[in-house]
C-alpha cells in the first residue's frame, strides 16, 4: 500500500506526533478497480529466485499489491480474521454469485453436486490429501468441533489435553468434552516467547505427567501470537503414547507452506478464507483413510464401516457461489506460490519484531526462533497484561498512529496486540508500526 496516498498520511502523521496532536483517522475508504487485473498483468518468477529474496523485493510485492482492492486511510495489520479476495478471485465470486442466484434451485439440484465435488477434489489435491480424505465445511470450527463433540473414544479414567494458546472456542469445547464424560482436562501453559524445542519439551512433559491423556488438541498456528508448533514431532510422541491429535489448521494453510503428510496427523479441520483467499464461508475436515472409526458419523448420519468422512458434518445450505469460488481461490494463491507467500509474511513479521525486541518497553511475545515464527505476532508494553492495558494499547495504536491491529485475550501470560501482515502490504506500512511502536516509550 506504498503509493501517494500512504505517503501523505503518514507526513501527517508524523506532523501530529511532532506537535503532540491526536491523530485522527478517517474511517477507510475502498480505492474500486479501474479495471481488472488479469492473470497476464501478474508479475513473473522467475525459477532461480529464492522466496527469501523474493521476500525482500519490495518492487514485486508492489506489483502483487494491486491484485487486492485497497482500502485507505489506516495501516490494517489485522489480517488474521479473514483474508481479501484478490480481485480476479473477487470476480469469478460475483460471477458466481449471479450464477446461482439466476439459475437458483434449477442449478443447485441438478449441477451442484458435481461442481462440489470439483472444489472439494481441488482442496484435496492443493493439500495433498486423497479425495475421500476430505469434506468441505463452513469454517474451521464447524470441523474442529465435529470432532471433539464427536470423538468417541474416551474411557472412564482417560483425560484430555489442551494448551493456553490453543483457540478460545476450542479449549471450551475441549473442556465441555471432559465435562460431559466426566474426566479430567489437562491445561498445558506454553512459555509467552518459545522456540521448538521448549514447546516440544513443555508438551513430553505433560505428557510424562499425565500418562491416562487419549486425546489432545494441536494448535498449527495459534491464533494469539502466530506461532508456529512442531505439530510433526509432537504427534509423533503422542501417538507412541496411544494419543490421538485432533490438529487446528485454521490459521496455517497458507500463511505456511505445507502439505497435510508433512504435519503427520490424522484428523485436521482448515480453513481456505483466511490465507487461501476464498470468499468466507469455507472450510475443510480432514480424516486420514483408516481413521475414522474414533469420530462417530454426525448424528444421523449412516456409516456403519467407516469409510465415510463426508458422514461426519451435515452442512446443509451453504453459499454455493464460495464453494464454486474455490478453484479460483486456490489457483491464484498457486499463482503467488504457498512458499513466496509464506516467505514475504514472515519477511515482514520480522521488520517490526527485530525493532521491537530493541525497545525496552515492548515485549514481543511467541517466536523465539524462525521454524516457529509465521508472518503473524504479537507484543504488549511491558508489564501491561490486562484486557484494560490491551485495549488501550489497541485504540492509541489506532487513533494516534493509523494502524490497525486487534487484542488477543487467550494466553496464560496476560492480553497483547496481534499484528498481521498481508501480502499486499508493503514494507513502509510496517514502518508505520515501527513509528508507532517507538512512539509508545
Ligand atoms: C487458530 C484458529 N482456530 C480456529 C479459528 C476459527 O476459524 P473460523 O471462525 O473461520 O471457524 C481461528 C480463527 O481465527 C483460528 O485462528
Amino acid at each position: 500500500m506504498s503509493n501517494d496516498s500512504t505517503s501523505f498520511n503518514r507526513r501527517t502523521m508524523l506532523k501530529s506526533l511532532t506537535a503532540g496532536a491526536i491523530y485522527s483517522i478517517a474511517a477507510p475508504n475502498i480505492v474500486q478497480a479501474k479495471s481488472s487485473m488479469s492473470p497476464a498483468d501478474f508479475p513473473s518468477i522467475s525459477e532461480d529466485v529464492s522466496p527469501q529474496s523474493l521476500a525482500i523485493n519490495e518492487s514485486f510485492w508492489a506489483r502483487v499489491a494491486p491484485f487486492y482492492d485497497t482500502a485507505q486511510g489506516i495501516v490494517n495489520l489485522e489480517h488474521g480474521y479473514w483474508g481479501k479476495m484478490s480481485r480476479p478471485v473477487q470476480e469469478d465470486f460475483v460471477t458466481n454469485t449471479r450464477k446461482v442466484n439466476t439459475e437458483l434451485s434449477y442449478y443447485a439440484r441438478k449441477h451442484y453436486a458435481d461442481d462440489q465435488i470439483i472444489s472439494s477434489n481441488k482442496v484435496a489435491a492443493a493439500l495433498g490429501a486423497k479425495n475421500e480424505e476430505l469434506v468441505l465445511t463452513r469454517n474451521a470450527t464447524e470441523s474442529i468441533h465435529n470432532l471433539i463433540r464427536q470423538y468417541n473414544a474416551l474411557g472412564q479414567n482417560d483425560a484430555v489435553l489442551y494448551t493456553d494458546i490453543d483457540y478460545p472456542s476450542f479449549k471450551e469445547t475441549m473442556q465441555w468434552l471432559a465435562t460431559s464424560r466426566n474426566i479430567e482436562a489437562v491445561k498445558v501453559v506454553l512459555p509467552a516467547q518459545a522456540d521448538q524445542k521448549q514447546i516440544l519439551d513443555t508438551y513430553i512433559e505433560a505428557f510424562d505427567k499425565h500418562p491416562n491423556l487419549k486425546l489432545m488438541l494441536l494448535t498449527h498456528v495459534s491464533n494469539q501470537h502466530g506461532l508456529v508448533l512442531p505439530v510433526a514431532k509432537i504427534s509423533a510422541i503422542a501417538k507412541l503414547r496411544g494419543i490421538d491429535v485432533i490438529c487446528d489448521c485454521a490459521q496455517s494453510w497458507g500463511l505456511l507452506d505445507f502439505n497435510i503428510n508433512d504435519l503427520n496427523v490424522d484428523w485436521a479441520g482448515f480453513n481456505l478464507h483466511k490465507w487461501i483467499g476464498s470468499p468466507v464461508g469455507v472450510g475443510a475436515l480432514y480424516m486420514k483413510n483408516g481413521s475414522l472409526n474414533k469420530i462417530s458419523p454426525y448424528p444421523g448420519e449412516s456409516d456403519p464401516d467407516n469409510t465415510k468422512t463426508s458422514a461426519r458434518v451435515h452442512t446443509a445450505t451453504v453459499n454455493f457461489a464460495s464453494i464454486l469460488t474455490i478453484p479460483a481461490a486456490i489457483d491464484f494463491h498457486q499463482r503467488i506460490g504457498g512458499k513466496n507467500k509464506e516467505a514475504r509474511l514472515r519477511h515482514l513479521r520480522a521488520l517490526w519484531v527485530n525493532e521491537a525486541k530493541k525497545m525496552p518497553h515492548i515485549e514481543v511475545l511467541g517466536a523465539l526462533d524462525d521454524e516457529s515464527s509465521s508472518g503473524m505476532g504479537a507484543f504488549r508494553l511491558k508489564g501491561k497484561t490486562s484486557l484494560q492495558d490491551a485495549q488501550a494499547l489497541q485504540k492509541r495504536l489506532e487513533n494516534e498512529f493509523g494502524v490497525f491491529t486487534v487484542v488477543r485475550v487467550g494466553l496464560d501470560s496476560g492480553c497483547c496486540i496481534r499484528v498481521t501482515p498481508q501480502v499486499f502490504t508493503s514494507a513502509n506500512d510496517i514502518s508505520q508500526l515501527v513509528l508507532a511502536l517507538k512512539n509508545l516509550a
